[in-house]
């Protein structure tokens, strides 16, 4: 009886074995994986927390229009929004998903997916971490950013006062997005020594990263802490010379912290060339921005997924080396880089000649 029992049971888990192998094996072979001109390309955004991500859905729409593909661009206001928005582009079949991470850490379950059906995945602007279902990456140089951050910050305060030592404060981004430490690194690479020789103080004491991000990249954040630097560190008549700000929308809390409390402005750096900023470049409040053309960096995602339309494996401009900047804790992701360019008010007008947008703001026209 018991043995008639597992003999049956053995029949059935092996009919059911040949059943899931041939299930799987004519899914497989149905699938074609190569993405085609016409196909749709999932983009997921993450929340619009500095105007970069706004001008995105915008600039991937004309570029993947211009190539021959259908667009279908999201954004995402938390993480598991954005869990969902990929786990829908998985299902409806997308070829290549496209993803700038709200959180480059909690998206391994979806990237595998992806990767399981067949669609190449590309992060974008931000790297996605801990996980080797990454294909590509396609981003502004970030560690790059960060020197040239730092670089400003010393040529401002040097403008300014010609001998240190300097006093500065420093800020990140958010812990959860993987550029905000590459951001720091890079800024640290030009200024600890200097830090480490005495010519540069960081008086509050804050200088590790976990100490000086800003959750969210919300304003509200880094303004409160700039705030309870100022009261504690420098309400007693100490001169703050410059702040290491990350991006412009940090750069703006941090100096209407300042004003609030009295003080000077200090030299404070930026990023994103954003329109509320450039104003306040060209008036000398705040020192300096970069420029990350946003329509050139959703191009350069667009011209890595047409090279691989026509079944190039090893796509123009990739980078498969890149440790300082690509290296996600599992693997260096093969990665397509653009260069940022520094900007503050002496090279402005220049620098944004090819957007008309920017340019006026830079001339000072309404
Ligand atoms: C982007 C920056 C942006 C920041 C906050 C970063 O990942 O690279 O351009 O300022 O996110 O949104």
């Amino acid at each position: 009886m018991r043995k008639k029992l597992l003999i049956g049971l053995t029949a059935v888990a092996i009919a059911g074995l040949a059943l899931t192998g041939c299930s799987s094996r004519a899914a497989s072979e149905s699938a074609d994986s190569t993405v085609k001109k016409g196909d749709t390309i999932g983009v997921a955004l993450p929340a619009k927390t500095s105007q970069n991500w706004v001008l995105a859905k915008a600039s991937f729409e004309k570029a993947l229009k211009g190539a021959g593909f259908k667009s279908d661009v999201q954004y995402s206001a938390s993480v598991s929004d954005q869990q969902n928005v990929i786990q829908s582009m998985v299902t409806k079949g997308d070829k290549v998903i496209v993803i700038a991470a709200q959180d480059g850490s909690q998206l391994g379950t979806q990237v595998a997916q992806a990767k399981k059906a067949g669609a190449t995945v590309i992060a974008w602007d931000r790297n996605i971490m801990n996980t080797k279902n990454v294909d590509y990456y396609a981003a502004f140089n970030n560690y790059k950013v960060g020197q040239l951050q730092a670089q400003a910050l010393l040529d401002g305060m040097k403008a300014k006062k010609a001998s240190g030592p300097y006093n500065i404060e420093l800020f990140a981004g958010a812990n959860t997005d993987a550029n905000a430490s590459v951001f720091f690194n890079g800024a640290m690479s030009v200024l600890k020594p200097l830090i480490d020789k005495g010519e540069l103080k960081v008086p509050s004491g804050q200088t590790t990263f976990q100490q000086v991000q800003t959750d969210n990249w919300d304003p509200k954040n880094s303004q409160t802490r700039m705030t309870n630097i100022i009261t504690k560190t420098y309400s007693n008549g100490t001169v703050l010379d410059g702040v290491l700000s990350p991006n412009d929308t940090l750069g703006r809390s941090i100096i209407t912290a300042a004003q609030q409390a009295g003080l000077a402005v200090p030299i404070v750096t930026g990023q994103d060339s954003e329109t509320a900023s450039i104003p306040l470049i060209m008036n000398g409040t705040q020192y300096s921005t970069i420029y990350k053309n946003t329509d050139d960096e959703a191009k350069a995602a667009v011209e890595l997924i047409t090279d691989l339309s026509k079944g190039d494996k090893k796509p123009a401009g990739v980078d498969f080396n890149d440790k300082t900047n690509a290296y996600n804790g599992q693997i260096t992701v093969p990665y397509k880089a653009l260069t940022p360019v520094l900007v503050t008010k002496d090279n402005a007008v220049d620098a944004y000649s090819n957007n008309p947008t920017l340019e006026a703001l830079a001339k000072g026209a309404k």
